[in-house]
């Protein structure tokens, strides 16, 4: 999908082309830099609050002072908005520990970060959204520090090519018998008897903005969800199988390895979830997504 050609970097908007970082930054030496993808729809900033709450927690786990304010971080995400007219996709924030003479591990005492956000042209109420994806399992192999969002992602970008030589579109990663998450998003089952279940909070999983704002929205209609862990066994028997995520909002599962997720389509849950979330966004529902009403 075509990225803005406006970037920001240390400061300064500039060309995409133009902007470069040394080589001998920490974030490329050591995956030492939090990052933060938050969805833009109608060219407005998407439960932009708790991006920046995590953004604000990853930071302070890894030891990088936040360059910024939320309004420090709100004007450059606006500007980057208008300077390359995003009306719908991501914004993607990367801050790293910053660039020094030397590879040394453990780095000065007080970290200089580099800041570089792009914006990336896509659209976010999609085919996937619709038609739903293919999914496989893979042993979750991550850092214990999943509930931070940093830049070590060598393991999700392994899972994605496992993914696609299966014919799928993501990995729901296993440990110890129980599903974490997905390759790049939060995982939701709904079981026989109608219960919505995603896994509870812990060090396992990221905190996803997304998956929090969509049980809100289902407390709020009398919709419970049971936040605890469920095996590749449950996900198999489960009536419905959807994901969360700012860059995918809510993708259906409709295929688990080999096998279809109920009968092979998006179900009533995901939709009434989709609509949901969609209505919260200030999308209109019956121009973007007519198949989330039916
Ligand atoms: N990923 N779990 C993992 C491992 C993720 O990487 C993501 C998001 C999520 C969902 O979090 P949120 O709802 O806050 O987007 C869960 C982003 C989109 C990415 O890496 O591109």
């Amino acid at each position: 999908m075509p990225m803005g050609e406006t970037v920001y970097l240390n400061g300064a908007f500039t060309p995409r082309k133009e902007a470069l970082i040394s080589p001998l930054d920490r974030g490329f030496l050591f995956s030492h830099a939090a990052y933060e993808v938050t969805a833009i729809y109608g060219g407005k900033l998407i439960d932009f609050d708790g991006h920046l709450s995590r953004l604000g927690n990853t930071l302070e786990a890894i030891s990088i002072p936040n360059p910024h304010d939320p309004a420090g971080w709100t004007d450059i995400h606006t500007q980057l908005i208008s300077r390359n007219q995003l009306s719908e996709g991501l914004i993607y924030l990367e801050v790293s520990a910053g660039t020094y003479d030397s590879r040394d591990f453990a780095g000065p005492e007080i970290f200089t970060p580099t800041i570089f956000l792009f914006a990336d042209h896509r659209p976010l109420i999609n085919d996937v959204a619709e038609h739903g994806i293919k999914a496989i399992f893979l042993n979750d192999i991550r850092w214990r520090r999943r509930d931070i969002k940093t830049t070590q992602l060598l393991s999700q970008a392994l899972a994605y090519r496992s993914a696609r030589e299966a014919g799928a579109k993501t990995a729901f990663m296993v440990e110890d018998g129980y599903v974490t998450e997905a390759a790049s998003a939060n995982t939701w089952i709904v079981t026989e008897d109608d219960r919505i279940i995603t896994r509870n909070l812990s060090s396992d999983i990221l905190p996803g903005i997304t998956r929090g704002h969509v049980i809100a929205r289902l407390r709020e209609r009398g919709l419970p969800v049971e936040e605890r862990p469920f095996t590749p066994d449950d996900a198999y028997a489960a009536k419905e199988i959807f994901t969360t995520s700012a860059g995918a909002m809510i993708a259906p599962v409709i295929q688990l390895e080999d096998r279809p997720v109920g009968d092979g389509k998006p179900g009533p849950v995901t939709r009434q979830v989709q609509r949901l979330y969609y209505e919260a966004i200030g999308a209109d529902v019956a121009t973007a997504a007519p198949w989330a009403l039916a």
